[in-house]
């Protein structure tokens, strides 16, 4: 891994995101979510827009003392994902929309980590580190609790990192471009950009105790 240093480009473009989040505003999930899986985990890792699932499934299975919880909202990928996730029963795979799923299932201090692997950049407006959905999102993580958000856009990565401290108060563990040589792709995305060899961009937060 080695270090990535940027301007402040924030301070540039003067974005505020902090906005007040209304969760009672955000629409039930059509379908009542067995949540019993919940109840019984101490160890929660969730993964949001989590494509076909392959890096839900490592985590699945590096980590059979946790409960994951794998959201997407497109109805092939989560097809794909929910086919491959029979097989273990410490995962959990949604297709719903993540917003909604965390906003009504998931209660504060409850989750140890939370993975945005490769999130759609555009619209900008609903760049992950723009939503005031956050404020919630970082309710939910456990004193400690950690954001893990990957991207191949140098841009995004760092909005999310200035974002992230600036407007969230979240404390950067690590920020980093990945190495080519120490990587072993855990996604589909992740493996598709590896191939044609983009750079690729880390950056590990967590919430401040
Ligand atoms: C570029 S893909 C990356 C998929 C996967 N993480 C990977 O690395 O292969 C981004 C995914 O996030 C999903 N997504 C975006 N917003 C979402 C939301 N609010 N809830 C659930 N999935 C979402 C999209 O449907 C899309 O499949």
């Amino acid at each position: 891994m080695s270090s990535v240093y940027t301007l402040d480009p924030m301070k540039e473009k003067n974005i505020t995101t902090r906005k007040s989040f209304k969760r009672e505003l955000v629409p039930r999930p059509p379908q009542e979510l067995p949540c019993d899986f919940l109840k019984n985990s101490s160890k929660l890792k969730v993964e949001i827009g989590a494509g076909t699932g392959d890096h839900a499934l490592i985590l699945a299975a590096k980590h059979p003392e946790s409960t994951i919880l794998a959201i997407e909202r497109t109805q092939e990928k989560s097809r794909k994902m929910i086919e491959k996730a029979k097989d273990f029963s410490n995962l959990t795979a949604l297709r719903a929309d993540a917003i909604n799923i965390i906003s009504h299932y998931i209660k504060e201090s409850s989750v140890d980590e939370y993975y945005l692997l490769y999130p759609n950049p555009f619209p900008l407006k609903a760049r992950w580190p723009r939503l005031a959905f956050n404020e919630w999102l970082i309710k939910t993580l456990k004193p400690s609790g950690t954001i893990t958000l990957a991207t191949n856009i140098s841009d995004y990565f760092y909005e999310a990192k200035d974002l992230y401290q600036r407007d969230w108060g979240l404390d950067i563990v690590s920020a980093n471009q990945i190495e080519a040589k120490e990587l072993t792709p855990r996604s589909a995305f992740e493996k598709k950009y590896f191939e044609r060899k983009e750079a690729l961009y880390q950056l590990i937060l967590k919430r401040a105790l």
